[in-house]
């Protein structure tokens, strides 16, 4: 039997696979500056974190109705059953999507429809997180943040998320203490380019209750103390530190490391058709590569449950 997967690190929009954007350029009349799937595939070579941005910005043109939101979401959700995800806590980055004209009710409205059946539909359970672009300005987030509260729409989170280095999180401590006044839980991508000291100040300033990446945090044993000893979960995602060259090759990823210093590390995706696999592969190519064995998937497994935002019973039925 499949182990039952959780997925806690994964931006819609980073699903968007090259099929799906030549099916949806030609659906909305745009014209793609790549004739074929192979001139598409061929861009994506990443030396860093932004060289993949800019690539994940430009190929989201081709989304513009609602229901090209919807189908993203359900191509995902399907992909994710076959790899037995049973829950998952989606990003989506509206600023993606207003700073080119589609309006915030549009996008957000497409992918809640699809999140809407997801559990007769696919048998997965599902949680919205409203991730900020942190190299966009805070006021901007703000703003989305009071449109969304006040648009009947329910979402379970706010993250941080786009380019690291430069933009720390305290940037956005306001749009982090509406959320919570709101009930909204908290996440940030924190140490996966950016250091240690950007780790505290999500924890510290921002009050998140996971990070997401963190591998950053290894290099600062307190750090590691601190995350140990209050068991926050890290959503570590293999193929895209390896693809975005934050770590030399699968061969050098600290998952292992992780996991035996009792950190609370969980495998993700992250952006799945960029990366060379949903999360079903990178657990595949862990085992392959350090031979992780039956009892550390599951214990893998089990990390994910205990890191999402599930309530307990819901967990119990899980595990
Ligand atoms: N890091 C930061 N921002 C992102 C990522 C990521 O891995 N994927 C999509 N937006
Ligand atoms: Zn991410």
């Amino acid at each position: 039997m499949k182990l039952p997967l959780v997925e806690l690190h994964l931006h819609i929009e980073g699903t968007l696979e090259p099929e799906l954007i030549f099916e949806l350029a030609e659906r909305n009349a745009v014209v793609l500056p790549f004739a074929t799937l192979a001139e598409l595939r061929a861009q994506y070579e990443f030396t860093d974190l932004q060289s993949f941005l800019n690539l994940y910005y430009h190929n989201l043109d081709v989304l513009r109705q609602a229901a090209d939101f919807t189908d993203l979401t359900r191509a995902y959700l399907s992909r994710a059953a076959d790899a037995g995800v049973r829950h998952a806590e989606i990003f989506f980055d509206p600023q993606a999507h207003t700073s080119r004209g589609i309006p915030l009710l549009t996008a957000l409205g497409g992918v809640a429809d699809a999140l809407g059946t997801s559990v007769p539909d696919f048998g997965i359970s599902t949680k919205l997180i409203v991730t900020f672009l942190r190299d966009r300005p805070a006021n901007e987030a703000l703003q989305i943040l009071r449109e969304i509260l006040a648009s009947g729409y329910t979402i379970d989170g706010v993250g941080l998320d786009s380019a690291e280095v430069g933009y720390p999180p305290e940037l956005f401590e306001e749009v982090f203490a509406l959320a919570a006044a709101n009930g909204l839980r908290r996440v940030a991508h924190a140490g996966e380019e950016g250091p240690p000291e950007y780790v505290w100040s999500a924890l510290d300033r921002l009050g998140v209750e996971r990070i997401d990446h963190g591998i950053r945090s290894l290099e600062d044993p307190a750090l590691v103390e601190r995350l140990v000893r209050d068991r926050v979960p890290l959503t570590v995602c293999p193929f895209s530190n390896v693809r975005l060259r934050a770590i030399d090759t699968l061969a050098d990823h600290p998952i292992v490391r992780m996991l035996d210093l009792g950190l609370l590390a969980t495998v993700n995706s992250d952006d799945p058709a960029y990366f060379g696999g949903y999360i079903d592969d990178n657990l595949a190519a862990l085992d392959a590569e350090f031979g992780l064995g039956p009892d550390r998937l599951a214990l893998l497994a089990r990390n994910g449950i205990e890191a999402s935002f599930l309530d307990p019973a819901e967990k119990a039925a899980l595990g």
